[in-house]
């Protein structure tokens, strides 16, 4: 297993009124990126933001941005999004029927490229894209919704996505998104996923943002002790 740990925040748990203290917030807390989680009411059954967000909060806070485009057809918006200032762009693999080209698209823009399987996708879906990405995101919810429950039977397709990227010496980072919480991040990270991406165990921890993301990214590097 290659790379360090790394706790992706995501927006999605933040107060919509206050997106600009919850970015700020993470950011002070130490975190070097976040993810945005793009729904278009179609792919998933959820409408959230656009790449006028993206753009705001890439220029407020100079963090690395993961664009999560959880919509159809999202080959479309990956040079409004490469624009807006995605440093990461995302797209699902079940969406992208050209997911070869599409990786290739967001790399000729300058940006890193990011795969997205959902529970029901199994990992030999990237087997031919794989050298492709420089991110895989395996979806430990159904996407959609924060707040889940994290879906114990990912954590085989964890190892499985951790083994093909090993055994081909790639470099691709191994995200998980959905339920990760203290309990469970040192599971994933065992499991060999290196990128957390974490909503409701960041933003509605009692303790506030920066207590949360430390006890996370302790949990988490528990996980790699095994
Ligand atoms: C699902 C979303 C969530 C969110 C994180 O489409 O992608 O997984 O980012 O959710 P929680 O609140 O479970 O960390």
């Amino acid at each position: 297993m290659t790379g360090e740990i790394h706790i992706s925040p995501s927006i999605l748990a933040a107060d919509p009124l206050h997106l600009g203290d919850a970015v700020a917030a993470v950011r002070d807390a130490g975190v070097t990126r976040l993810q945005v989680d793009v729904m278009d009411g179609r792919f998933v059954p959820n409408i959230t933001y656009g790449p006028a967000v993206v753009k705001a909060i890439k220029e407020a806070s100079g963090l690395m941005v993961e664009a999560h485009l959880m919509i159809v057809e999202p080959e479309r918006y990956v040079p409004v999004f490469a624009e807006a200032g995605a440093d990461v762009i995302i797209v699902h693999q079940e969406v992208s029927p050209h997911l070869y080209r599409t990786l290739q698209h967001i790399r000729d823009q300058g940006k890193r490229s990011g795969v997205a399987i959902n529970p029901g996708t199994p990992a030999f879906m990237l087997d031919d894209v794989l050298g492709l990405a420089d991110l895989v995101l395996v979806m430990t919810v159904n996407p959609g919704f924060g707040g889940q429950q994290f879906i114990p039977e990912m954590l085989a397709k964890v190892r499985t996505v951790r083994d093909m990227v090993d055994r081909r010496g790639l470099a691709a980072e191994l995200e998980v998104d959905g339920g990760i919480d203290e309990e469970t991040a040192p599971e994933v990270t065992a499991a060999g996923a290196t990128v957390l991406v974490a909503g409701t165990a960041v933003y509605d921890n009692p303790s506030g943002v920066s207590a949360a993301v430390t006890s996370l990214r302790r949990a988490a590097l528990s996980g790699t002790n095994v």
